[in-house]
């Protein structure tokens, strides 16, 4: 599955590149939502959640790189997320986070920043829906791929067989056509990709290309 990035869409033309979307094979949109504290940027909020939620017909899937996320887990539920992911880094009870977000009717992710262990999660696997590995320092679009991620979605494949879990395991940052086929053979389910598909020159072949590897 291929869910682009809207961090790197025209913001000047949403609509559009909205549009390009629901004519791809793209299965989500990909949400960045950044608050300037826990990553050292900041994206955008709830008035462009609704332009998407509008126009999109495909899932919401909501990336939170905020701090406190469970205040706003019930904002993002009203504001249409279907997936909604936190940041393993940022939830001091995050076995209560999760089932909070189930509560809601969503599904739920954890993201792991790229020096985070994904053993972290071994007690809580079975109840994650998305396990989303962050493939760069999560707060810009356009950075390098980091290679150590293969290993990481290798080990974290196991850990998911071995405790008999149904998890997906999502790549986010600096992939590309180079580095999705070999992030699918180690096991990865679901690709994020921003500067990739939208720098290209036909986003929407970009989009298919990436999907094929699926195939
Ligand atoms: C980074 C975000 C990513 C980002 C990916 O913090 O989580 O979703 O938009 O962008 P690219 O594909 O350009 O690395
Ligand atoms: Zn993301």
């Amino acid at each position: 599955m291929i869910s682009p990035s809207l961090l790197s869409a025209d913001f000047s033309n949403l609509k559009k590149d909205i549009e390009m979307i629901n004519e791809s094979s793209a299965y989500s949109f990909h949400l960045d939502i950044m608050d300037g504290v826990f990553v050292p940027n900041i994206s955008f909020g709830f008035p462009i959640i609704d332009i998407v939620k509008k126009y999109g017909k495909k899932k919401l899937d909501v990336h939170l790189m905020i701090i406190e996320p469970d205040k706003y887990i019930e904002k993002f539920k009203n504001a249409g997320a279907d997936i909604l992911t936190v940041h393993y880094e940022t939830c001091k009870h995050l076995h209560r986070t999760v089932q909070n977000i189930k509560n809601f009717g969503m599904k739920v992710g954890v993201s792991l920043n790229p020096h985070t262990s994904i053993y972290n999660l071994e007690d809580i696997i079975k109840d994650l829906d998305i396990v989303l590995i962050m493939s760069v320092n999560p707060g810009f679009g356009g950075q390098k791929f980091i290679e150590n991620t293969y290993e990481k979605v290798k080990n974290l494949k196991n850990l998911i067989k071995n405790k008999k879990a149904k998890t997906l395991i999502e790549i986010d940052g600096g992939v590309n056509l180079k580095n999705a086929k070999k992030l699918k053979e180690c096991g990865a389910d679901i690709l994020v990709a921003g500067n990739f598909i939208f720098k290209s020159k036909n986003p929407k072949n970009t989009i298919n290309n990436l999907k094929n590897i699926f195939n």
